[in-house]
């Protein structure tokens, strides 16, 4: 926070009057399921977003990223998402979801600094929306819940943006607490638990530095398959809403309502939701060999059922399989290329990441990064005095 704060006094020449930061995410298990309304076992990384911003009493906002290197300015009476440089738009999105719920902001100055990996699957841009806006509630003492907030930033995504996400990615950054896992329910929109990280275990995260063109697309053609699906089984199904509400032994004994894509989507999204379960129970019996295999579980499911891995990742989590000290690995977040997560015995740790590394380098000439994570609080904020 200091250097921020030494930035914003030599850019702006006044001092900031408010901070916040907020996390980004890993996903465990629990694939697509959040705009099922169904249950994700996740957790904030120690990869942050920082923000310090002050009230500038006109209607302009003036930003300052400290990564980029670069300035962007919005009018907050005149709000469109085109704004260049790009990254400018998700606070721009972040004061029009405000507007929407009547709770204006007028203009603001900001320096803004980031850990969080860009484009990777480990939202970059939830982190960044979630400090904006924490930032914003202790500058101008808006009075939104904790749930509320994960929504405004899924609404920057869903309607400035135009990506159709879940709540996962806001939630996480929002709920998140030090060593340890959160289980989520997207029905109720609540933190149903968290579940210590145990010491024996690791969680490396490793990119694979390769991205599908048409994310976006894709990501809102998977949503859209399992809401078909979803209609289709709650025509013949009272108890059935969304996903959530399907038993694997109801999706196959109705399977012939459903196209091929349509089955197949559901499995995953059914199955991760079992999954889920699953891993509650191994973590609290400390089986870690279990809950490892779910990861394995999760990948093939993602790669078969949901088609949304890439030859990429599905090649870094078959290498994981002959690594020492390996107990699980898979895609994370919506998939599409990004970063797989890998769950590795402590004591091979350095050894794993060293031989990853190396067999994805001879596969595709690329240097994958590679970080190793820990589970790591929510998003805060607090009043700055000069
Ligand atoms: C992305 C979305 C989330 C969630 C995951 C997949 O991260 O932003 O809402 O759907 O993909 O679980």
């Amino acid at each position: 926070m200091r250097d921020l704060i030494k930035v914003f006094q030599e850019k702006f020449n006044a001092s900031p009057t408010a901070g916040a930061s907020a996390p980004g995410r890993l996903e465990i298990l629990g694939n697509h399921t959040d705009y099922n309304e169904g249950i994700v076992l996740s957790c904030a990384v120690d990869q942050r977003t920082s923000v310090v911003m002050a009230a500038n009493h006109s209607s302009m906002v003036q930003l300052y990223d400290l990564r980029a290197g670069e300035s962007a300015v919005f009018d907050v009476q005149n709000l469109t998402n085109t704004i260049r440089p790009k990254w400018a738009n998700y606070p721009a999105g972040v004061v029009s979801e405000l507007q929407a719920r009547q709770l204006s902001v007028g203009g603001f100055d900001a320096v803004i600094s980031s850990n969080v990996p860009l484009s990777a699957g480990m939202s970059s841009s939830a982190a960044f929306e979630t400090a904006i806006l924490f930032g914003l509630m202790q500058l101008y003492k808006l009075d939104v819940t904790s749930a509320d907030a994960a929504r405004i930033g899924q609404g920057v995504e869903n309607n400035f943006l135009g990506v159709k996400t879940g709540l996962l990615d806001q939630f996480s950054s929002i709920f998140g607490v030090s060593n340890s896992f959160i289980l989520s329910d997207f029905r109720t929109v609540e933190v149903l638990g968290t579940i210590p990280m145990t010491g024996n275990a690791g969680i490396l995260v490793v990119n694979s530095m390769q991205k599908h063109d048409l994310v976006d697309s894709a990501y809102n053609e998977r949503r859209a398959a399992c809401e078909s699906a979803a209609a289709k089984l709650a025509a013949r199904h009272q108890t059935v809403k969304t996903l959530r509400d399907v038993s694997g032994e109801l999706l196959e004994s109705e399977k012939s309502l459903l196209t091929d894509i349509e089955y197949r989507r559901a499995k995953h999204v059914v199955q991760e939701c079992e999954r889920v379960r699953r891993a509650v129970e191994y973590l609290k019996n400390n089986d870690l060999q279990s809950f490892g295999a779910l990861w394995w579980e999760s990948h093939e499911s993602s790669r078969v059922n949901f088609e949304n891995s890439t030859p990429a990742l599905d090649k870094i989590v078959e290498f994981s399989h002959q690594l020492p000290g390996a107990l699980g690995a898979r895609l994370s977040g919506g998939g599409f290329g990004g970063i797989t997560v890998h769950l590795v015995q402590n004591d091979h740790l350095a050894e794993y990441q060293d031989k990853i590394t190396g067999l994805y380098k001879d596969y595709c000439n690329i240097t994958p990064e590679t970080i190793v994570c820990h589970p790591g609080k929510g998003a805060v904020s607090e009043t700055l005095t000069a």
